[in-house]
């Protein structure tokens, strides 16, 4: 009798913890659904071309094969691989972006709402980190070098900067067609309508000429 309850209580636990791991995109219904771009109704992803036009190219990019341009305030430029820039990536659940560092480059805190992040640093030196909401505040952050993977978990803020002598390559794999970014900075200072200064300098405690100084710094960016 005892086994029998422990066998139904298994068959529970087996059901149970996957339900929690639903986090990524939706598995796709057929073999691929390459992006067309013909058509303008809105779905959760993009419409899928029709398969007998599809062919061999529609399955390649080179969207990350030249370095981006990273001469801008932070030295940095992502280049993304995803739904958005490669029509073949639609519905998939994946995408990858190249991540160009100057000297002292910083890929400034920011989080991808739909998306853990698997880092692998090709070239240079980085230190990377994220911060958790629980614990609440707690930050892992580490230097790493070249050969070197880490991994962001899913929206959580977190942050890339180069500290080697030279410049620093890495490539990142997200489980998401469309991993989204939000950096934290342009979010809060330079959204469109603005947010009310009022609320940045209660929640910053911010003088109102601090806000004004940091939407235009922070807008250059
Ligand atoms: C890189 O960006 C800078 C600033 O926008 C621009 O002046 C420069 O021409 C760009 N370089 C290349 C190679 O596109």
């Amino acid at each position: 009798m005892a086994s029998q309850w422990i066998m139904v209580l298994s068959l529970l636990v087996m059901w149970v913890i996957p339900q929690g791991s639903l986090a990524a995109d939706e598995d796709p219904l057929q073999d691929f659904c390459v992006k067309d771009t013909t058509q303008q109704i809105h779905v959760n992803g993009f419409p899928c071309k029709d398969a007998a036009q599809v062919q061999a190219s529609d399955f390649v990019s080179t969207v990350v094969k030249n370095p981006g341009n990273t001469s801008n305030g932070l030295g940095v430029a992502v280049t993304a691989a995803n739904a958005l820039t490669f029509g073949g990536l639609n519905t998939l659940g994946v995408s990858l972006a190249r991540i160009d560092f100057a000297k002292n480059g910083l890929n400034p805190p920011h989080v991808h709402p739909r998306a853990t992040e698997l880092l692998y640093l090709s070239q240079g030196t980085l230190v990377v980190g994220f911060v958790t909401s629980t614990p609440e505040n707690k930050l892992f952050a580490q230097t790493i070098t070249a050969g070197e993977l880490f991994v962001f978990p899913r929206g959580l803020v977190h942050f890339q900067l180069s500290t080697g002598d030279g410049t620093a390559l890495a490539f990142s794999s997200f489980n998401s067609q469309n991993q989204g970014t939000s950096q934290v900075a342009k979010a809060l200072f330079t959204s469109s309508p603005p947010i009310d200064d009022a609320v940045l300098e209660k929640s910053l405690q911010l003088s109102a000429a601090d806000v004004t100084r940091l939407r235009s710094l922070i807008k250059k960016t």
